[in-house]
C-alpha cells in the first residue's frame, strides 16, 4: 500500500506566532485518522493545509505521489475536486439552495451525478433529515447543517475525506449514525481524517494524533502512519 498523503514538515506562522510546529506524518489508503487537541491548538489549520485551502509557511504536503506545492492553482484546485471532500466546522453550504439541492449539486459540477439523486435520497435520510429536504440552510439547526455537509461530502466517495468536528451539535443517536458513516466511507476505500474532540470517536479511528499547541504529541502511534 502506498501514502495517499505525505505531510512533511509543516509550519505555519501568522504574523511571528507560531501556529504549527513541525508536523510531518503519512497515511495509508484506505486509513482514518483521528486529530485532536484543545481549542486553539491548530487542529483546523492542519486540516485546512491538507485540504489546500492555506498555504503552510514551509514544509510539504504530498497527495497521491504530487507535491502540491509545485502545482499551479488551477493544478490545486482539479486535485481539490478530484480527490478531496470537506465537512467543515462551519459548514459551508449554499444559501439559495435547499438541503437537498446542497447535497446534489456538487455531484453534477464534479460529473459523477449518475445515481446522485437516489444515493443523496439515501443519506439525508440515514441522517434523518427526509423531513428537512426542502428547507434552506438559514431554516436548519446546527447539528442539521453538518449532517447535510456530510452527506454532501460522502455523495462524491472523496479519496480523503476532511472532517472537522463532524459530531459536533448532534444528540449521541445521531452521532453514531455520523460516526459509523465516516467508518463506512473509510471501508469503501476513502482515506479519513477527522478533527475531533469526542474521544470514543477517536477512538475508532486506525490512528490517532494529538496537537499540542501547534506541535505533535503521539500518545500511541509512531507519526509513520503508513
Ligand atoms: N487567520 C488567522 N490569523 C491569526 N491567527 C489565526 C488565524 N486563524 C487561526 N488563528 C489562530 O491559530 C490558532 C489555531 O487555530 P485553529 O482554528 O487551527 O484551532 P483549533 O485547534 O481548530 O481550535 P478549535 O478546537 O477551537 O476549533 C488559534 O490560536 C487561532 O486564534
Ligand atoms: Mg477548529
Amino acid at each position: 500500500m502506498s501514502a495517499i498523503l505525505a505531510v512533511h514538515h509543516i509550519h505555519k506562522n501568522y504574523d511571528d506566532e507560531s501556529i504549527l510546529t513541525n508536523i510531518s506524518f503519512t497515511l495509508e489508503t484506505g486509513r482514518s485518522l483521528a486529530i485532536t487537541g484543545q481549542s486553539g491548538s491548530g487542529k483546523t489549520t492542519l486540516l485546512s493545509i491538507i485540504g489546500l485551502l492555506q498555504q503552510a509557511t514551509s514544509g510539504q504536503i504530498v497527495i497521491a505521489g504530487q507535491n502540491t506545492g509545485s502545482l499551479s492553482p488551477k493544478q490545486q484546485a482539479r486535485l481539490r475536486a478530484t480527490y478531496l471532500g470537506f465537512v467543515f466546522q462551519r459548514s459551508r453550504l449554499i444559501n439559495s439552495l435547499t438541503a437537498y439541492e446542497n447535497v446534489v449539486v456538487p455531484a453534477y459540477f464534479a460529473r459523477t451525478g449518475k445515481n446522485a439523486d437516489k444515493r443523496a435520497l439515501e443519506l439525508l435520510t440515514d441522517f434523518g433529515l427526509e423531513h428537512r429536504l426542502n428547507h434552506r440552510p438559514q431554516e436548519l439547526s446546527l447539528g442539521q447543517l453538518r449532517r447535510v455537509a456530510l452527506a454532501r461530502a460522502l455523495l462524491l466517495n472523496p479519496k480523503i475525506l476532511l472532517a472537522d468536528e463532524p459530531t459536533n451539535d448532534l444528540d449521541p443517536t445521531l452521532a453514531k449514525v455520523v460516526t459509523d458513516s465516516l467508518f463506512q466511507a473509510r471501508d469503501n476505500g476513502s482515506t479519513v481524517i477527522i478533527v475531533t474532540h469526542d474521544l470514543e470517536l477517536a477512538e475508532r479511528a486506525d490512528a490517532r494524533l494529538h496537537l499540542q499547541q501547534g506541535r505533535l504529541t503521539v500518545p500511541d502511534v509512531t507519526t509513520d502512519l503508513a
